[in-house]
């Protein structure tokens, strides 16, 4: 591993897109190899047996490529694995987490709203980071199934997804809460739908932005960044049907690019 490596990035399917785009934007220089794991998405319902044996194989991909970071795009992974695979591999991994510490900073009323998948909401990393903001605040949270499902399309349908945001945001606005966490990096492809619902005065919150700017002081401080001017480039790897994901993959990153069968 030295500074010229690539970076690795999964998640379930193409909501960690949200996060390359944000480390792409922070880090241009940086080859980057993104991997969905879109034939077992959602990972949401799944246990963390799944999630483990899923985050581990690809680990391995990306300890054959010889990355020199890897970010776990998937709060429900990360949730489930990333203690684990910080053990098992050597090289530096950064997760996700749920952006309560912010929200907390931000809410004037109190009150923040949490969607996330079943498994994040479930996790004794969720429990514990809530314990450490609850009395202070007051959390609601929401688990939304069927909406990474939806996002997953190669079209999605949006009467649908709307359906689902109205049914699962309802509970959240009803209480007053000022201020909205994405716990699933999935939901970051629909923040100008969440944004509709909530209303202008409830401020969106997730944690894409700070993962990119921890993966840079994370690089930083291994003296990993890349010296070089030349080309990056960013290799899409997804364990789906190529043709599928190829139609997928290429809506969520906004232009079309190829898919290799992971
Ligand atoms: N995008 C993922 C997350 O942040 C996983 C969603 C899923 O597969 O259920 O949790």
């Amino acid at each position: 591993m030295s500074s010229s490596s690539k970076i690795g990035v999964f998640d379930s399917g193409v909501g960690g897109l949200s996060i390359l785009e944000k480390i792409h934007r922070l880090l241009p220089r940086e080859s980057l190899l993104y991997v969905a794991d879109s034939a077992f998405a959602p990972y949401g319902p799944k246990g963390d047996e799944f999630i483990i044996q899923r985050s581990r194989h690809m680990m391995e991909f990306f300890l054959s490529q010889q990355v020199k970071a890897v970010v776990v795009a998937c709060n429900t992974a990360t949730a489930a694995a990333v203690a684990l695979m910080r053990e098992e591999y050597g090289f530096p991994i950064i997760g996700m987490e749920p952006a309560l510490k912010p929200a907390a900073s931000v809410t004037t009323t109190g009150v923040i709203g949490v969607l996330a998948t079943e498994g994040t909401l479930a996790s004794d990393k969720f429990v514990d980071l809530k314990s450490r903001f609850e009395g202070d605040i007051e959390i609601i949270t929401m688990p939304c199934p069927g909406l990474v499902e939806h996002i997953e399309q190669i079209v999605p349908d949006a009467a649908a997804i709307n359906q689902l945001l109205q049914k699962y945001m309802s509970p959240l606005l009803e209480k007053n809460v000022d201020t909205i966490v994405l716990g699933c990096t999935h939901y970051s492809f629909l923040t100008k739908q969440i944004k509709e619902i909530a209303g202008k005065d409830i401020a969106i919150v997730d944690t894409d932005d700070a993962v990119a700017r921890r993966l840079h002081s994370v690089l930083e401080e291994a003296d990993l960044l890349k010296q070089e001017n030349d080309s990056n480039e960013i290799a899409f790897y997804s364990s789906g049907d190529p043709g599928e994901q190829k139609k997928v993959i290429s809506r969520c990153w906004g232009k079309q690019i190829e898919v290799l069968f992971f």
